[in-house]
């Protein structure tokens, strides 16, 4: 570590208050993902070009690995990135999202490999994104030099934060979205049970049991089918099967057929267990 660094360091580790926003990219998941890319084309690079260019070392110790995660965060906001940069939706003391002007940085470890992170700090001339100026003045980069002995292991931390910053993939929902154009193929031609969902962004009570249905689906899985229908979206699909045209409306479908329709959860206090009670009068027997 630089002494430059160490400096700073020593105030971080002191700072309880620092040290909890240190190590996630904008959520609270502080786990470290090993996995960073092989460096393959910085030689190449390398070679174009008369510059050196160190490749950007990992520790193998996932301890270790953790620690410089931390440190590179840390670095980040020393290096004043912050001023142009995002990192999700993490507070940062004095930045403001008028001010940040270039990429967000949240899932830039999803985006770039070590390598091109790397290279987008050191070399912004040849950095992936448009336009390409911002991190140089007069052809001079803006960014600390990696060279330099002060900022080198600084960066090389900051690489290694990057690259883990990565946003987390929204979970697949096994709710199905029908329309009127794929109605007949995902519930008409369906022989078991069908649960239709009739939900519209305007009713606030909808909003409620989409996710419930999202987080039950999973269970139900090979027992009912999860569906759901935007009512704007689908007049003919209303008129079919909400008379009252009230919402939500949730349709118990078997075989193509009718056989249960509930308008909103009836003001259940525990809405797992009333889906849990009205499921299992369809379904057999455990
Ligand atoms: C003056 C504003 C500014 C500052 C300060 C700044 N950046 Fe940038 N940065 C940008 C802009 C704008 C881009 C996109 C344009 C480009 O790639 O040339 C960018 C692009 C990047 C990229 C490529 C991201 C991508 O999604 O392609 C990385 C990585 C990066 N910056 C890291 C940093 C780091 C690390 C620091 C601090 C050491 C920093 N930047 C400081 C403005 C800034």
């Amino acid at each position: 570590m630089s002494n430059h660094l160490k400096q700073v360091f020593v105030s971080y580790t002191a700072s309880v208050m620092i040290s909890a926003f240190v190590s996630g990219c904008g959520n609270s998941n502080s786990d470290v993902k090993v996995g960073i890319e092989p460096l393959s084309t910085l030689t190449e690079i390398a070679n174009e070009k008369p510059e050196p260019v160190s490749p950007v070392r990992v520790p193998e110790n996932p301890a270790e690995l953790k620690l410089a995660v931390e440190r590179g965060h840390y670095a980040f906001h020393t290096y004043g990135c912050w001023h142009c940069h995002e990192i999700g939706d993490e507070e940062v003391p004095g930045m403001r999202n008028d001010v940040a002007m270039g990429p967000d940085m949240a899932d830039v470890g999803s985006r770039l490999n070590a390598e091109e992170i790397l290279q987008s700090i050191l070399r912004p001339n040849i950095a992936i994104a448009e336009p390409k100026e911002k991190h140089m003045v007069d052809g001079v980069s803006r960014m600390p030099e990696f060279e330099d002995p002060l900022a080198k292991d600084d960066i090389n931390d900051i690489v290694l934060f990057l690259s883990q910053c990565k946003l987390h993939a929204i979970p697949e929902t096994m709710v199905v979205e029908v329309t009127s154009e794929n109605y007949n193929e995902i519930v008409e031609n369906s022989n078991g049970l069908v649960l239709l969902d009739f939900w519209a962004e305007w009713c606030f009570a909808c909003l409620e049991i989409s996710p419930i249905l999202d987080e039950i689906a999973p269970e139900y899985q090979d027992r009912i089918k999860f569906c759901k229908i935007e009512v704007d979206e689908n007049p003919l699909l209303v008129e079919k099967f909400v008379p009252d045209v009230m919402f939500p409306c949730l349709v118990i479908v078997k075989d193509g057929k009718v056989v249960d329709r509930k308008y909103g959860m009836g003001g259940a206090q525990d809405p797992r267990l009333f889906f849990k009670d009205w499921f299992a009068s369809f379904l057999p027997n455990p």
